[in-house]
Formats: structure tokens, C-alpha cells, sequence
């Protein structure tokens, strides 16, 4: 299903370049590629640039501007405002922790797709209603994990996650052994004291550890 005939890229091809997605807190310009890099030296093909730091949208556009076949996105995109500014900087998807019904008709105008995030049932049939069947599960631990997924399996079948939260090496295989979970994002796979040691192997490692995980 395509939710509009305006996106260039389909949800659905951005879950398939999982299974992990990192969730991505860059505080400072400069370490945005070297982390991109570590990450995709790791086995890692898609990147969430949370609009978290201040220079968030800066980090996307150094990322979008000298990766170029990275496939990078904007998180934690709140209302249509920080939509357009996120792909004005070059994100290549737009992920969002929660619904408005603002975003979901605004982002049908865009090129650039929206993945909305649900934590209720009810959130999950406006999403529908709009036209979306790809959605973030978030936070994933705290309302239910893999159960409440798998519950919501038997009411919308044809509905697809991508949970993060509380999500980690030790319980992502129990995500995506669940037939509606195409991928899985955490913030693990960068840690904060890597990142200021600028110990970017230790972020490849780490990321070829879970990628390697996810695969077995
Ligand atoms: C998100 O926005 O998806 C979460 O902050 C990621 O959660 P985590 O830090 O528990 O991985």
C-alpha cells in the first residue's frame, strides 16, 4: 500500500534496510560523519538524526552532504515545522515518537515519507485512517514489548513496527522474531563516552556485535 504518490521512497524500503536502526544523539557537527561511517563499517544501512541537540539538523545535512548513499533521516519530529526543516536538511525519511493529525496530512504532501509513532490503539486507527500502515512502537519496554505487539497482530494484520525504547543487543531478536516487526531502533549502538573518546572503532565493533546478533 502507498500511503501518496508524492513520497520518493516508501516506508517500506526504509524498514527493509534494518534490521537495526540507530538512534542517533549527536551533539556536535564534526563527529557526524566519522559516527556515520563507524556505523556503516559496522553492517549498518540507515541512520535516525534525532532533532535532540541544537545542531541536529546541521548533523543531517553533513551526513546527507558527504555520505550521499547514506540513507539518513530525522527522529523526534514533533510537528510540520521541524518536518520541513528536516528534509530541507537533507533527511531522507521522517520518524516521528508520536501522532498528530497535522503531521499525518502534511507529510502526504512532502517527497519525503513519515513514519508516525503509536503507543495506543487508538493512535494506531487515526494513523490508519490517514492511510499508514507503517508505524514506530514506542516506547517499546515500557507499554507492553513484544506481547503488545504481538496482540495487535490480531486486530491489524497487515500493520508493520518498528519498535524502539528500552530496545538493546540482549532483546532485539525477540522483536524481529515477531511477523509484524521489519526492524528495531535503540540508542545503544553509540554511546555517549565512545563518542566523546572518539573511539569510533568501539561504535563498529559494537554495531558488527548486533548486527551480527540480528542476523543469527
Ligand atoms: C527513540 O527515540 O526511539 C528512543 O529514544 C530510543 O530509545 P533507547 O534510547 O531506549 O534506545
Amino acid at each position: 500500500m502507498s500511503v501518496t504518490n508524492t513520497w520518493q521512497t516508501q516506508p517500506q524500503e526504509v524498514f527493509a534496510l534494518g534490521p537495526i536502526v540507530p538512534v542517533l544523539v549527536i551533539e556536535h557537527i564534526e563527529d557526524a560523519v566519522p559516527i556515520a561511517k563507524a556505523l556503516i563499517a559496522g553492517g549498518i544501512n540507515v541512520l535516525e538524526v534525532t532533532l535532540r541537540t541544537e545542531n541536529a539538523l546541521d548533523v543531517i545535512r553533513e551526513i546527507a552532504t558527504h555520505i550521499p548513499s547514506a540513507m539518513v533521516g530525522a527522529g523526534t519530529v514533533t510537528n510540520i515545522s521541524l518536518y520541513h526543516q528536516a528534509v530541507d536538511a537533507g533527511a531522507k525519511f521522517v520518524i516521528s515518537p508520536g501522532l498528530t493529525k497535522d503531521l499525518l496530512v502534511a507529510a502526504k504532501e512532502s517527497t519525503v515519507p513519515l513514519i508516525p509513532g503509536i503507543a495506543t490503539i487508538s493512535e494506531l486507527m487515526t494513523g490508519i485512517d490517514a492511510g499508514y500502515d507503517h508505524f514506530k512502537f514506542f516506547p517499546a519496554e515500557a507499554i507492553g514489548g513484544t506481547k503488545a505487539i504481538k496482540s495487535i497482530a490480531g486486530p491489524f494484520p497487515d500493520i508493520t513496527f518498528c519498535p524502539t525504547g528500552g530496545i538493546n543487543v540482549d532483546n532485539m531478536g525477540n522483536y524481529l522474531s515477531l511477523n509484524n516487526v521489519a526492524c528495531i531502533g535503540g540508542s545503544w549502538l553509540v554511546p555517549s563516552d565512545a563518542v566523546a573518546n572518539k573511539d569510533w572503532q568501539r561504535i563498529t565493533d559494537i554495531t558488527k556485535a548486533a548486527v551480527a546478533a540480528a542476523n543469527s
